[in-house]
């Protein structure tokens, strides 16, 4: 056990449900007691946590695949950091952990909840990222879901995101005939093509999807990656060539409406051009989670595969950095990082 162990930490709750896009007054950072850790748990000073698009849907009170948070009580999600007190066999003070306590500075938790990272192998936020869950979410939603095959086209939204920027990368490596990707900047798209190898990109702000992604794809698409809904899927669903998969991975277009939003109205292209349009949840996917990592580990150490993390710094500026996810200011994996 440590000797001086600090006695707060500050963590974010959520207070208030947000209506539409969430505003500051629906969150409070606030501060909580820190005691020695009891039998069979850990302290972890968090070094690093993850903001994520899911996380929108938890802060509404509805049903579904992850329970949404609580109200006045700390939000959580991915961190990494180091233990600092250990009560647990097998868990040292000075070792490094992927946990699932993020949004606050000093985690308590039970040691089995933790999995031990090596900083000597990767920084600690890669395991936030491109070796984490959503480098996981490109690899098994493009080499499973959509059953990719060399010679493929294949077409990703948010494309110069977490998910998206690794889906395209991961595509061209494995033999994609053409790669496309629509990202919400004329930098970002710049960054598509000039650094992670598209063969062609476009700004979804400059125009309308389904006109760019017919200039951009004249063949048709085999495999859509979907991490927008709405106009991407319907320019998806119309640019398909038979036999086409989608991945629906994230609908991030809709997550702050206030009303339905309406289904793509190309719909009855689906049944003539045998198309197969299927969701998937990163968490059904933990047993490619070997693998993923030895070819990811391969690529990144050949050069094949890069990847970009936007870090904010300062606990204080954790909602600004979930805003900003939101607002499309991060290129790659949005970190929050602490001193
Ligand atoms: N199903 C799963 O298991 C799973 C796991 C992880 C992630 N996801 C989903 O995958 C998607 C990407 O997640 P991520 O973690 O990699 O986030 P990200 O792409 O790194 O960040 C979100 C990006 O979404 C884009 N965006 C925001 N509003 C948009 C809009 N109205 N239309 C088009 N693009 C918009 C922004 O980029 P621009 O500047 O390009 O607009 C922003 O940078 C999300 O939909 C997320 O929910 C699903």
């Amino acid at each position: 056990m440590s000797a001086a162990l600090p006695t707060s930490s500050r963590e974010w709750h959520l207070v208030a449900r947000p209506h539409g896009w969430p505003e500051a007054e629906d969150f409070a950072l606030r501060e909580a007691a820190v005691t020695a850790p009891a039998e069979g748990r850990i302290l972890v000073r968090n070094k690093h946590f993850s903001v994520d698009p899911y996380m929108r849907g938890r802060m509404n009170d509805v049903k579904s695949y992850t329970p949404p948070f609580k109200l006045d009580h700390p939000m959580d999600g991915g961190a990494v950091g180091e233990v600092i007190a250990s009560n647990a066999e097998g868990f040292a003070v000075g070792d490094h952990v992927l946990h699932g306590l993020g949004w606050r500075e000093i985690a308590d938790m039970p040691a089995k909840h933790a999995v031990k990272v090596d900083p000597d192998v990767a920084p600690l936020s890669a395991y936030l990222g491109v070796l984490g869950m959503t480098g996981l979410t490109a690899y098994a939603g493009l080499f499973d879901v959509a059953s990719f095959k060399e010679g493929d086209a294949v077409f990703v939204s948010g494309a110069a995101g977490a998910v998206g920027s690794q889906v395209g990368q991961m595509a061209k490596i494995k033999g994609a005939s053409r790669v496309i990707g629509s990202a919400g900047s004329d930098e970002k798209v710049k960054l598509l093509t000039e650094e992670y190898g598209f063969d062609a990109a476009f700004n979804y702000k400059n125009g309308p999807v389904r006109d760019q992604l017919k200039e951009a794809a004249p063949d048709g698409i085999d495999v859509y990656f979907d991490n927008v809904g709405g106009d991407h899927l319907e320019a998806a669903i119309s640019s398909f060539n038979l036999h086409g998969r989608a991945t629906i991975c994230g609908m991030i277009a809709q997550y702050n409406a206030t009303e339905p939003t309406p289904g793509p109205s190309n719909m009855a292209l689906i049944i003539g051009k045998r198309l197969r349009l299927q969701g998937m949840l990163v968490g059904d996917h933990t047993d490619l989670q070997p693998q993923f990592v030895r070819d990811v580990a391969g690529w990144l150490a050949s050069g094949e595969l890069k990847y970009q993390e936007t870090e904010v710094r300062g606990i204080e500026q954790g909602y600004e950095a979930f805003m900003g996810l939101l607002r499309g200011e991060n290129t790659g994996k949005m970190i929050v990082s602490l001193d």
